[in-house]
């Protein structure tokens, strides 16, 4: 059975003013459209598109934030809009998720220990010592100190808070993480650095990840397979890198152009000077 499967989802946001909607008799046009993806455990979706593609969107139907108007998504083979509250708690365990802007992520007056351990008292019923020696090996996992545990979010850098996100979400020990735009706001050095604590997780943790994206070369770092979307339709889905490349669809072909551009055509792709990506297999990420 596999970890994550969304079936001909399809999904459109409500209206602003539903009274000016109702006046004009306009029908709310969908963002995400009859998308099928499907996810095994241990594995990593790179979700790519341009701006607008409906990437965040279908990310939040994942996490239990939007229901979908038509479609199902189904974890472990549990539907996520159709089960009982208490099912719905544990699989929002389950899917965790990583956004981009770390710093308003995070609470500015709370320690390390309260923000990672925010989600063990929402799941959880653990004494102090054991909460910190769990927050403690989650900070290990991240390659962040244990003294990190009484400082404050602006006593960080962008990279570490980033760290302290991913931390807070495999701290309850979930089976997916939603990963929107989680590297972007880093510079280079600091988005391998990321890419590398999520490979070892990876593979420490059996984690799976969606890892939505508009850089291709983190997505090609990180992932198994890729999904393209283009106006809230899936437009591809990759097993390889190859197979991306010779895609003969538009919108594919446009977001390789556009985000490879310069890049030697076959052979190693040398991009910056710490990502190392071969074309067709993922060789590594060197920190
Ligand atoms: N809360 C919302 N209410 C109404 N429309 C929304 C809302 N959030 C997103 N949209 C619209 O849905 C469409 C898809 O948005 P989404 O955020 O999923 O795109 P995306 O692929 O993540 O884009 P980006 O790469 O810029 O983050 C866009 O047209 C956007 O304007
Ligand atoms: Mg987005």
């Amino acid at each position: 059975m596999a970890l994550l499967e969304l079936s001909h989802v399809t999904h459109a946001y409500p209206p602003v003013n539903s009274l000016i909607w109702k006046k004009r008799q306009t029908k709310h046009q969908p963002v995400v459209k009859d998308v099928s993806i499907t996810l095994e455990g241990g594995q990593c979706l790179g979700l790519l598109g341009g701006s607008g593609a409906g990437k965040s969107t279908i990310g939040k139907v994942i996490l239990g934030l939007q229901p979908p108007q038509s479609g199902s998504v189904r974890i472990n083979g549990i539907d996520m809009y159709a089960c009982d509250k208490r099912a719905k708690k544990q699989l929002r365990r389950h899917v965790q998720a990583v956004f981009q802007d770390c710093y308003s992520s995070v609470h500015p007056k709370m320690t390390t220990r309260q923000i990672i351990g925010e989600p063990l008292d929402n799941f959880e019923r653990l004494t102090s010592r054991e909460k910190d020696y769990i927050i403690g090996e989650a900070l290990d996992m991240v390659g962040l100190p244990a003294d990190a545990m009484n400082k404050f979010p602006k006593q960080f850098s962008g990279g570490q808070l980033q760290r302290i996100s991913i931390a807070r979400a495999i701290v309850v020990k979930p089976s997916l993480i939603v990963l929107d735009e989680a590297v972007s706001s880093l510079d280079v050095a600091n988005q391998v650095h990321i890419i590398h604590v999520l490979q070892r997780l990876k593979e420490q943790l059996n984690m799976s990840y969606v890892f939505i994206t508009h850089n291709l070369k983190a997505a090609f770092a990180l992932s198994d397979q890729w999904a393209v979307l283009d106006q809230g339709l899936l437009c591809g889905y990759f097993s390889s890198i190859t197979e991306m490349r010779t895609s003969q669809n538009p919108a594919v072909k446009q977001l390789l152009e556009a985000t490879l551009s310069g890049q030697p055509e076959s052979g190693t792709l040398r991009q910056d000077r710490n990502l190392i990506i071969t074309e067709g297999k993922r060789e590594g990420v060197r920190v």
